[in-house]
């Protein structure tokens, strides 16, 4: 099954007709830097083949930049970021820093990351592998059929509103702020109506207008914005019962929007469906243009680092994001997706999917799937 477009009009930085183009590649910490090596090695392959040269050039980032050079997004990295077309994002943080606190901590580079580059909208794609349904701990019957994509607020909410925390004793407390303006939530929706418009054009908006304030404007400006888009058909849902009706019946959706905090927790509830979260990908955009950022969203799963055995196949499907989205090369980007179900046909799995590959093996697996570079035309 070739799943439906994620690339659509407005975002990223389509570069066709380039012979050439900027990757920074930030691999971080824990399983990132792993990661991180094979998509960029998928993606040298797959431009050369395409005609298109990309310069991949390496910073530090998270916990591997605070020792190296005292921050977790040093400047050099930030602009290097900004003078790149696009940005490949490993993973940062790990326990070895768990003592720091805010701003000092590898994390603060994710979200500073995106605010700095204006990366409003995460599109998190979710569908069934073929080769493996019968891994999912859901019916293999639910979720065949399942093909769609998360568009997450990503750059307000809870996480960017006031956070304190004050008092002492029992009476101690924190609070984090989630305030969403209107021009944030027409934005994303707008987005996302745009998104569901090149594909079935179906749309879910997520929210929880029934308990918050944050919610209830949602609702209103996700209904105004539809209704500019009357070849989309829009329900509302609220998160408690979509969190549910999502894992029951994922073939139904089409492209699905929400605000931040519930967009991060249905993406990785979502990688129920492909059975792992190492399968996951995602692309980060600004949809007034500039370099977007693309990043697996397991995160550095530190029990696992160095060993050899992280699933690479969420770096690598963002690689083919980056591909579509930021490189202009849609047609390379579905060589990618296909290796990437031969390569889990053949039974080249890592021990999140149950097998015992390397990620080595499975990178391997991934480049011997791919076209042989003489069959192809030039350019895509
Ligand atoms: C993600 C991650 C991040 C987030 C963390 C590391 C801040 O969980 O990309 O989903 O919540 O955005
Ligand atoms: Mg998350």
């Amino acid at each position: 099954m070739e799943s439906q477009p994620i690339a659509t009009t407005g975002g990223g930085h389509p570069r066709s007709g380039r012979d050439h183009a900027r990757v920074a590649v930030l691999p971080g910490d824990g399983i990132g830097p792993e990661v991180t090596a094979a998509a960029a090695a998928v993606l040298q392959r797959v431009a050369a083949a395409h005609g298109l040269t990309l310069e991949l050039a390496e910073r530090p980032v998270g916990g591997a930049a605070i020792e190296s050079e005292g921050a977790p997004l040093p400047e050099a990295t930030l602009r290097l970021c900004r003078e790149s077309d696009a940005v490949l994002f490993g993973a940062a943080g790990g326990p070895r820093w768990d003592h720091l606190r805010g701003d000092a901590r590898p994390g603060a580079a994710t979200l500073r990351l995106r605010r700095e580059l204006g990366l409003c909208v995460n599109l998190r794609p979710v569908r069934a592998f073929p080769a493996l349904c019968g891994r999912s701990p859901l019916r293999p019957e639910v979720i065949r059929e399942a093909d769609f994509v998360i568009v997450r607020e990503l750059t307000g909410g809870a996480y960017f509103g006031e956070h304190a925390r004050s008092g002492s004793g029992m009476d101690e407390s924190a609070h984090d702020t989630m305030v969403y303006t209107r021009r944030e939530v027409a934005r994303v929706v707008g987005f996302a109506c745009r998104l569901a418009r090149s594909r079935r054009g179906r749309l879910t908006s997520v929210d929880k207008a029934n308990a918050l304030w944050s919610g209830r404007l949602w609702r209103d400006v996700a209904t105004e914005v539809a209704a500019q888009h009357p070849d989309v058909s829009v329900e509302h849902a609220l998160v408690d019962s979509f969190a549910l009706r999502m894992l029951q019946d994922p073939a139904r959706l089409d492209v699905v929007v929400a605000e931040n905090l519930f967009g991060d927790i249905l993406s990785d509830e979502a990688a129920a469906i492909p059975g792992s979260l190492g399968l996951m990908a995602s692309a980060s955009l600004n949809p007034e243009g500039g370099p977007a950022l693309y990043e697996p969203i397991h995160g550095s799963a530190p029990d696992i680092a160095g060993r050899g055995i992280a699933d690479p196949m969420g770096a690598i499907l963002s690689a083919a994001l980056m591909l579509e989205h930021s490189l202009g090369l849609p047609q390379a980007a579905r060589e990618v997706r296909q290796a990437v179900d031969r390569a889990l046909e053949a039974g080249i799995l890592t021990p999140d999917l149950g097998g015992t590959s390397t990620t080595e093996e499975m990178t391997a697996a991934v480049l011997r799937a791919l076209p042989a570079p003489a069959t192809l035309g030039a350019g895509s």
